[in-house]
């Protein structure tokens, strides 16, 4: 294990790598990731703010650290509102994400940066290379990580990915699959919620929110991710009503 083993199968983060990614702590303790869309808003998962926490109450938001013994001394940002998706299925995750408004905007510095919408449009390639990162466990049924940690994962067809030996037709249109068929790299348990970036001309895209997977970075069940291309039109709908 050591340095090389973390998310499952990447590597530490440096300052100012992935600006956009928040830690979403209850009672002091990190649950979920995010992302950073604007100076107020952060898109993350439904299955993360399921009832009681759909309360904003609940919820802190902290920025720009990459460790989570730091975020004690961080300044913390409240929650004042949890938009979760009115279709998102408990059982099946269709439909899996949410938004939440902070009370008070971030700042934004080199460390803190928002990440862009994809519009309905973005064309990217059957594999095309994604990067994902959060606090989650660096191992299956471990616990969440101290340091931020990332690595790449390529996309992988709705087809492939439905597979009668992969989620034999349980990823619906509202999902994308993200990582290798032979395993060893993947998000895990407390990276729900949190970003699949893509680099493309020169921009970063969100294109997913960690969602879901059977285990963690097992051969033939990769990561699903929440397809935020299918919820660009609902999330700017709800940044406009809730302004
Ligand atoms: N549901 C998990 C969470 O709450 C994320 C699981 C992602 N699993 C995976 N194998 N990619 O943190």
């Amino acid at each position: 294990m050591g340095r090389q083993s973390r998310i499952v199968g990447g590597s530490s983060a440096a300052p100012g790598d992935w600006p956009w990614q928040v830690s979403l702590h209850v009672q002091g303790v990190h649950v979920c990731g995010g992302s950073i869309i604007t100076p107020e808003w952060i898109v993350t998962a439904a299955h993360c703010v399921e009832e009681p926490l759909n309360n904003p109450r609940y919820w802190m938001a902290f920025a720009g650290i990459l460790r989570q013994s730091a975020m004690f001394y961080g300044n913390a940002y409240r929650v004042g509102k949890v938009i979760s998706h009115p279709n998102y299925d408990s059982k099946t995750k269709n439909n899996d994400i949410a938004l939440m408004k902070l009370q008070t905007p971030l700042t934004f510095n080199d460390k803190v940066k928002p990440v862009c919408l994809p519009n309905p449009g973005l064309m990217l390639e059957p594999r095309q290379a994604c990067w994902i990162s959060g606090w989650g466990a660096t191992y299956e049924k471990g616990k969440t990580s101290d340091m931020l940690n990332a690595a790449m994962v390529p996309l992988i067809e709705p087809g492939q990915c439905n597979g009668r030996y992969v989620y034999n037709n349980l990823v619906t249109p509202t999902m994308v699959c993200a990582g290798y068929l032979r395993g060893s790299v993947d998000s895990c348990q407390g990276d729900s919620g949190g970003p699949l970036v893509t680099l493309k001309n020169s921009i970063w895209w969100l294109i997913g929110d960690t969602s879901w997977g059977s285990g963690c970075a097992k051969a033939n069940r990769p990561g699903v991710y929440g397809n935020v291309t299918m919820f660009t039109d609902w999330i700017y709908r709800q940044m406009k009503a809730n302004s």
